[in-house]
């Protein structure tokens, strides 16, 4: 009796073994388990089995079917652990993270190209001894057109339909001249050499070279003894330092209301025709007199261009449109 116990007891230890050594999985470990241990599993029928071993074998039959179950236990307990440590290290590598990896580059901004022509023009001006002044871009009717000659039912208003606020008098500038009376009011009677870059506003129908806003970049020289040709030598290397020393400058007359005489000027092309670049002229008396200089003392001279269009003309860009349309494929180029 004893000893077909104890065989069976044998068989089964050495099956489990076998089947625990090539058990592949967590999960097989546990089928295994509910095969030998569980309630129906093959361990049962010995425990069973005691009940009916004579007592004088009933104390050796229960410690050999006992011992088998710790020991199967133990062994399917080793096994699952086993099996668990090597499905969790196959896991991590398969997650696992490639430092050595080349990152994703992130893209890097840069600066508009209408910033990046500003800078060129401080530079240049910068060396002639003009600093840079930033004034407001809301203005009202009186620094924006009275105070530049310009009276409320001038026909020179009609290049300058703007944008009204809803505060009477109160409107988006559509130049950067009004900038000429906040600078001398601050400085005078100080001498004055200074350009005056910011936005402009402008109610207008878009189009290839009109935009609704724009920038200007305005220049204001005020002292003793400042002279047309002070203007014309000034412009004229401007012009040359920003286009190219092969440039010839045309001074044309023209008229502005806030300067007397007043000059546009142009510049050679170098297929004989001609392009404008800015307006200018001999500050007006009445203008240095509303900034606070006698006109009798005081002379000046001041000029205004469009940003975009020396953009345009440094670059061979066609259309104005082009500069605010936050289209990557152009801005990127600049
Ligand atoms: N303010 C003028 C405009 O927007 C441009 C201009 C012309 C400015 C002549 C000046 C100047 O300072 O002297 O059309």
């Amino acid at each position: 009796m004893l000893e077909t116990l104890k065989q069976e007891v044998e068989q089964l230890r050495s099956a489990a073994e076998s089947e625990c050594i090539s058990a592949g999985s967590s999960k097989q470990c546990e089928a295994l388990r509910v095969k030998y241990l569980g309630r129906n599993g093959l361990v049962q029928p010995l425990l069973h089995a005691l009940k009916g071993v004579p007592s004088e074998h009933k104390a050796a039959a229960g410690k050999l079917v006992n011992e088998l179950k710790n020991e199967l236990q133990q062994r399917l307990e080793q096994t699952l652990e086993r099996l668990k440590r090597a499905e969790q290290d196959l896991q991590l590598g398969r997650e696992a993270l490639d430092v050595t990896l080349p990152g994703r580059p992130l893209p890097a901004g840069r600066l508009h190209l209408i910033t990046q022509v500003l800078e060129e023009l401080y530079g240049i001006f910068g060396e002639m001894g003009f600093q840079v002044f930033q004034t407001r871009e809301v203005e009202d009717d009186l620094m924006n057109f009275q105070l530049l000659n310009i009276p409320p039912d001038h026909p020179a208003r009609d290049m300058h339909d703007t944008f009204y606020t809803t505060t009477p008098g109160v409107v988006l500038r559509t130049h950067t001249s009004p900038g000429q009376i906040h600078l001398m009011r601050q400085r005078c009677p100080e001498p004055i050499r200074a350009v005056l870059p910011g936005k402009c506003y402008r109610f207008e129908q878009t189009d290839a070279s009109h935009e609704w806003m724009f920038y200007q970049i305005e220049g204001l020289v005020v002292g003793q003894d400042i002279t047309l040709a002070d203007l014309k030598g000034t412009l004229r290397a401007f012009v040359r330092r920003t286009f190219g020393a092969e440039r010839e400058v045309q001074f044309r007359c023209s008229y502005f209301t806030f300067t007397e005489p007043s000059m546009e000027v142009a510049m050679s092309d170098g297929r004989g025709g001609w392009l404008e670049i800015l307006g200018s002229g001999m500050v007006h008396p009445v203008v240095l007199k509303n900034g606070g200089y006698d006109p009798q003392r005081y002379t000046g001279f001041a000029f205004g261009m469009g940003v975009e269009r020396v953009a345009m003309l440094k670059y061979g860009i066609d259309d104005i449109r082009q500069f605010y349309a936050n289209d990557l494929r152009f801005l990127q180029q600049f």
